[in-house]
């Protein structure tokens, strides 16, 4: 496995090694993996004949530095899990070469991006498009990989790529979970025992919609359902739930008549969790 720790060094390591029947699978993420990523790459490596993953803490996303500084790393052990897992190249890029001085130039779905989550966490998408274009530009895929739990970030991603025409193809992979359902995310190390029990709660409520959905129900039934399971666990403090109907990504409301994907965020402590899950009626 190449690792690259600089644009040009993945450029001309591109350069020197594609063949031009090669199709290149990128897999971005922010290190400190888990077998979610491990499920992106995976899939990238049965779509793709050469897989890049990519670990950089995007700054730009992060709202509070404290919440930039508290992010897990572990770099050694990332390396390992991806080199087993097949991985061709990982690029390590530092925050000098992905935004370089004097830098000015941002990417933003205008609506998308300050909606549902956007408005819990303003200039988050903005940060996620800003540098998911440029690790775009500097690695030109053929395919890229993002999870489901990030639903309204795979929704921003997959509209940045038609608005821009970015000849890239996204594709949406299912959440992996733990055993009790919490599903996988480099944050819950942050969790103190207490409130990893407590959120498996996220999870249960999402479950528990998808029973309520196979009757005739509600959106607000619903909604309701979901904020009084996550308003009963005391450690759990509700950021949002939304409602909105899958095709469109408009609020729902009314009867429930077609798919939805419900979207929570809640803090447990100074971790912020989310989760979401599609339902059909
Ligand atoms: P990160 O949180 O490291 O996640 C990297 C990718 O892994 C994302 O596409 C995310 O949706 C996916 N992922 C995380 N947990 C998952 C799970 N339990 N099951 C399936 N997929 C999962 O998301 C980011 O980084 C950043 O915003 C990034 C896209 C890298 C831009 O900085």
């Amino acid at each position: 496995m190449i690792v690259c720790r600089s644009i040009s060094e993945i450029r001309s390591s591109i350069a020197a090694s594609k063949k031009p029947t090669d199709t290149i699978g990128l897999v971005p993420t922010m290190g400190f993996l888990h077998n979610g990523h491990m499920a992106l790459v995976e899939q990238a490596k049965a779509k793709a004949s050469c897989v890049i993953a990519t670990i950089y803490v995007n700054p730009s996303q992060f709202g509070e530095a404290t919440d930039l500084d508290a992010y897990p790393r572990n770099e050694s052990r990332d390396l390992v899990m991806l080199e087993a897992a097949g991985v061709d190249t990982v690029l390590i890029p530092d925050t000098g070469d992905i935004y370089p001085e004097g830098d000015e130039t941002i990417v933003e779905t205008t609506r998308l991006a300050n909606t549902l989550h956007g408005k819990v966490r303003p200039g988050h998408f903005r940060g996620v498009t800003t540098v998911v274009a440029r690790l775009f530009n500097i690695v030109q895929p053929d395919f890229a990989f993002f999870g489901e739990k990030d639903f309204q970030q795979l929704q921003v991603i997959k509209r940045m790529v038609r608005d821009l025409h970015f000849p890239i193809q996204i594709i949406g992979v299912p959440t992996v979970r733990e055993a009790d359902g919490l599903a996988m995310s480099s944050r819950n190390v942050r969790l103190p025992e207490a409130d990893r029990a407590a959120a498996v709660v996220l999870s249960q409520a999402l479950t528990q919609a998808a029973h309520l959905a196979r009757q005739e129900t509600t959106i607000s039934a619903i909604d309701d359902l979901i904020r009084g399971m996550i308003n009963s666990e005391s450690r759990a403090d509700l950021s949002a739930v939304d409602i909105v109907w899958s095709d469109t990504l408009e609020p729902a409301q009314g009867p429930l008549t077609k798919p939805i994907a419900i979207m929570l965020s809640a803090q447990f402590g100074d971790v912020l969790l989310i989760d979401q899950r599609e339902i059909a009626p």
